[in-house]
């Protein structure tokens, strides 16, 4: 299912055009057809959103570049840990919410690309959300996000706190629903040492879903000319 989504996204993808790269699972297998295009003739730039996906995109021999080179992305593929009928996400379970947040806000057009278990109905319910919040008084960043009502842990790997791209720490908040995406994603990054939170709220144009019976698009018809 992750495979058709992601494979059905990279047929947007058109010669000389800069491309945003995501960062998972499911985007990893919309970078490796990108190397077989790219191998095959196709001519375009990558900008990755973490280490790991410049890694796999390097291995693939898919061309990088930076954003700081091309502040303007055509097209960008990502996955998502939860989707909504508004095109809302919550973003972030493999840590580089804040590279790809820059890089979905900078893109002309966003698509997300799921397996159809990520699509709920309220944001929240089954996944928390992702804060990558600076390591000074990370604690004190703690207390204030569990005025919102969730339950905030730190993100361990290997009894290690687990350590972002950007060199800060994750902080997961579980919550029993998300009643309102959009003001809580202004409210928690309002909050002093947050870097970012994983709610991307109005960044994207169509998600591909890939369910057991093919592919769905939840979002606008986009124009491949
Ligand atoms: C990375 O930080 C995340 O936002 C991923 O894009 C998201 O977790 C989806 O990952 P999978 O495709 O591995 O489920």
């Amino acid at each position: 299912m992750k495979r058709i989504a992601a494979e059905k996204a990279v047929e947007y993808i058109e010669d000389g055009m800069i491309v945003g790269l995501g960062t998972g699972s499911t985007i990893k297998y919309a970078i490796k057809k990108l190397g077989e295009l790219v191998s095959e003739g196709l001519q375009i730039q990558g900008i990755p959103t973490s280490l790991q996906t410049k890694k796999i995109a390097k291995q693939e021999n898919i061309p990088l570049t930076t954003l700081d080179e091309h502040p303007v992305i055509d097209i960008t593929i990502d996955g998502a840990d939860e989707v909504d009928s508004n095109l809302n996400l919550i973003k972030g379970g493999g840590g580089a919410l804040t590279r790809e947040k820059i890089v979905a806000y900078h893109s002309k057009i966003e698509i997300i690309v799921v397996d159809e278990t990520k699509v709920v109905k309220s944001l929240g319910i089954d996944f928390p959300l992702p804060v990558e919040v600076v390591k000074f008084g990370w604690k004190a960043t703690k207390k204030s996000l569990e005025e919102f009502g969730c339950n905030v842990e730190l993100r361990t790997i290997m009894n290690e706190p687990y350590i972002t791209d950007n060199g800060n720490y994750i902080l997961d908040c579980e919550f029993d629903r998300i009643e309102n995406p959009e003001e809580l994603e202004r409210e928690i990054n309002s909050i002093p040492g947050v870097v970012e939170n994983g709610l991307f709220i109005g960044l994207v144009d169509d998600v591909i879903v890939g369910s057991k019976r093919g592919i769905i698009t939840l979002g606008k018809e986009i124009a491949s000319s």
